[in-house]
């Protein structure tokens, strides 16, 4: 049941795709008598849904929060599953420091999920800056404000009554069979008649799915996109690019993706190819194509000053660039030098942007990354001229503890400053809005630009598309990566810590940079990060300019990383299986075990585990030097042992916790009693998979079935009932 409530006059988002007829409407923030709020214990509207301790006092929703309850949610944020006791800010940010004390990355995901005496899900749509104090000034109280405070609330409850609920029926056409099938799957049991229902969904999930039937279908990536994908910054020429696909061939380790920073543009400029350093890009991408490998290029959101260069000369002459107070071109430093920023939030100029990916699709190219879209400010032209300014007062002085810091502060305060994100304007439906009141919708509406771009020109075929900036909504659009981490142990666990929140809030096609974007990696850190990495659906393995060579051959002895990514190959099956089925029923692909065992007061408080999909759960090491962890489980399960890709163990343990040994070489999963993880034979790229010879590996009886989704992988056309088949033991 999703109650909606409206506060002031929101800008729209358009996150949420058909709205519920409002139950409340406030005038503004003083509008607190029509709101039946006197005080704590008051819901916000005594109507129907009442959700007691949430209350609206003028400035800000708060709640009181039992000892036991569990906040889930918030998408990309540092810090734990549980988001309990800490500041989180709703601010697209170009930060690279993903510390335990960052309020806000790059995304700006309004979505939580409270779990305990009463469950119940919040989603609060503003483009502006929200803040959300999850118990950090008061334990027990969870303070919501919201900057001008205008903004829709969306109240999600789980149906009255239901205590456990069922995936809705979802039925598909066949014929009805035996079922018989030896520990490996034919096509012939394939297609008969079955119910995506029986399963049993804990309340939270239950919740998770209304909010995610409220703002729309994520986005699907070509099923080559689930393949293994090298980057750095940068492959700067065609060699370079050409001896990554060549080391991974050599070494037979598995590719189907090599990323492009921006040195394969002209200077920086979007839509264009260094034609010295790339003089036959077009052939390099065919060429790769051949081998199983597609080239995916990055696009930054800031557009290169530059006479001649037809990006910037179209965005001038239509007047598609944001203007600043005095309706100039509003210009900022990015990666190119000085810039403008193309007004994604005008409709027209967004078509505009996104039709201009044209030019790299007709070079074959089939999959982009955006990048600095929050967007980033590296400085103003005002704030840089201030800064000359100031400077020569520095000069020959003896700074000391005021001046210095005052210098400090001046040089490094430059970069993405506040009043500069309020010193530009947009054309958003219609009207003059001031960049600061719509911040988080930059990142969205650049891969919405793309996106609808792709839809007119590309209208059969699926195009890879992720973003670093995104606000929900844009989750029907493209996946996200999640920025600059670091080649640290503690980014490791971050990354399995997001991923429950990311796909709570419609980002299913999401990953880190694995093995850490800044600082140096080591070879245990990126094999126990890929032993992770493999589960997810974005597997790409990023590293900074000026950092340690992090591709696996750069390492040495290349075995183990060839058998952690063969492994991946023979997951793919299961994987693309339960991401299509979470995308195409509106439910998640990586869980909390406290949304499956949401009874258990153990199982909710595990923050290093994460369930798979429907089968599979895993407990990744994520210290150094550690022969292998302690793992939770519920209920009883059975260890899976894969030395290389190949299984080396089956052991069946009882709930509870165990320690659990994990060499470097070994990856460890566990099947749930009851399920089976069906296995394909390896392949060195998504295309040489083969989906038919399945082995099915299992913890259940005789007669168990797994509903294995499967399609051509290519097609934007896709529901669940046509790509069904039905595997049973
Ligand atoms: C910032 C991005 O987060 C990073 O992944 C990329 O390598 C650099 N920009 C350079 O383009």
């Amino acid at each position: 049941m999703v109650r909606r409530f409206v506060f002031g006059n929101p800008i729209e988002t358009e996150a949420v795709l058909e709205k519920p007829k409002a139950a409340q409407v406030y005038a503004d923030k003083t509008d607190t008598a029509n709101a039946n709020v006197k005080g704590e214990d008051k819901a916000v509207v005594e109507s129907g849904v009442s959700i007691p301790h949430l209350a609206w006092d003028g400035e800000a929703l708060s709640l009181r929060m039992d000892e036991e309850d569990i906040v889930y949610g918030l998408g990309e944020n540092v810090r734990g599953i549980n988001k309990r006791g800490w500041i989180y800010v709703s601010n697209c940010s170009d930060i690279g420091d993903h510390h335990e004390d960052t309020h806000s990355l790059y995304g700006a995901h309004n979505f939580l999920l409270i779990d305990g005496k009463e469950t119940f899900g919040l989603f609060i749509d503003t483009p502006a800056k929200v803040t959300f104090d999850v118990g950090y000034t008061k334990y027990d109280e969870l303070r919501i404000t919201v900057e001008d405070s205008a903004f829709e609330l969306y109240v999600i409850e789980a149906a009255a009554g239901d205590v456990i609920g069922t995936l809705a029926n979802v039925m598909y056409s066949g014929r009805d069979a035996g079922c018989e099938r030896e520990e490996k799957a034919a096509g012939d049991d394939r297609g008969v008649r079955v119910e995506l229902s029986g399963q049993e969904i804990s309340i939270p999930e239950q919740i998770v799915r209304e909010f995610r039937g409220l703002i729309g279908r994520s986005y699907i990536p070509p099923k080559w996109a689930f393949g293994v994908g090298q980057s750095r910054w940068s492959y700067p020429t065609a060699q370079d690019v050409r001896e990554v696909a060549r080391q991974y061939h050599e070494h037979h380790i598995p590719l189907d993706m090599i990323y492009l920073d921006i040195d394969y543009m002209e200077r920086c400029k979007d839509f264009t190819i260094d034609r010295e350093a790339f003089p036959d890009f077009e052939e390099l991408v065919e060429e790769l194509k051949k081998q199983g490998v597609r080239l995916i290029p990055i696009i930054d959101a800031g557009v290169k000053i530059e006479k001649g260069y037809d990006v910037y000369e179209e965005g001038i002459e239509r007047g598609y660039f944001c203007k600043d107070a005095d309706g100039k071109e509003f210009v900022v430093g990015v990666w190119p030098g000085r810039c403008h920023l193309p007004d994604m939030l005008d409709d027209e100029a967004r078509r505009w942007f996104g039709h201009k990916y044209k030019t790299l699709l007709d070079m074959g190219i089939e999959g982009f990354w955006n990048d600095m879209n929050e967007p980033a400010l590296f400085y103003s032209e005002k704030r840089l001229a201030e800064l000359f300014d100031k400077l020569p007062q520095y000069k020959g002085k003896n700074m000391g503890v005021d001046d210095f810091f005052e210098f400090q502060r001046m040089a490094f305060g430059l970069s993405n400053h506040p009043e500069d994100y309020r010193s530009f304007y947009h054309n958003y439906r219609g009207q003059r809005v001031r960049h600061d009141k719509v911040h988080n919708l930059f990142g969205y509406y650049m891969t919405r630009a793309a996106a609808e771009a792709f839809e007119e020109l590309e209208p059969e075929k699926r195009i890879l598309l992720f973003s670093r900036a995104s606000y929900i909504g844009m989750h029907r659009y493209g996946g996200v990566w999640t920025g600059d981490n670091e080649s640290w142990w503690s980014h490791l666990l971050m990354n399995l810590k997001m991923m429950p929140a990311l796909n709570m809030c419609g980002f299913l096609y999401a990953g880190a940079d694995i093995g850490g974007f800044g600082s140096d990696c080591t070879r245990d850190l990126l094999l126990r990060w890929l032993a992770l990495g493999i589960f997810l659906p974005l597997l790409r393995n990023h590293s900074a300019l000026g950092s340690r060579k992090q591709e696996p051959y750069a390492f040495g002895d290349t075995e183990d990383f060839r058998g952690i990514l063969a492994l991946r190959c023979r997951l793919l099956p299961y994987l693309y299986s339960e991401f299509m089925k979470a995308a195409l029923t509106d439910g998640m692909y990586a869980r909390p075990l406290g949304f499956v065992w949401s009874e258990d007061p153990i199982a909710r408080r595990v923050e290093d585990q994460l369930l798979i999909g429907e089968s599979v759960m895993i407990a990744p090491v994520y210290e150094q030097n550690a022969a292998g962890r302690m793992v939770y489980l519920p209920e009883e399960m059975k260890l899976v042992r894969f030395r290389g890709a190949q299984i080396a163990e089956e052991t069946v343990l009882s709930a509870g916790h165990h320690y659990v040994e994990i060499p470097l070489d070994e990856v460890v999963l566990f099947i749930r009693k009851g399920h089976i993880l069906p296995l394909a034979q390896g392949g060195e790229c998504v295309a040489d998979v083969d989906w038919d010879e399945l082995e099915l590996v299992h913890f259940a009886e005789r007669g168990a079935r797994y509903e294995l989704y499967d399609d051509e992988g290519e097609s934007r056309n896709v529901e669940l009932d046509d790509g069904i088949q039905w595997i049973c033991l």
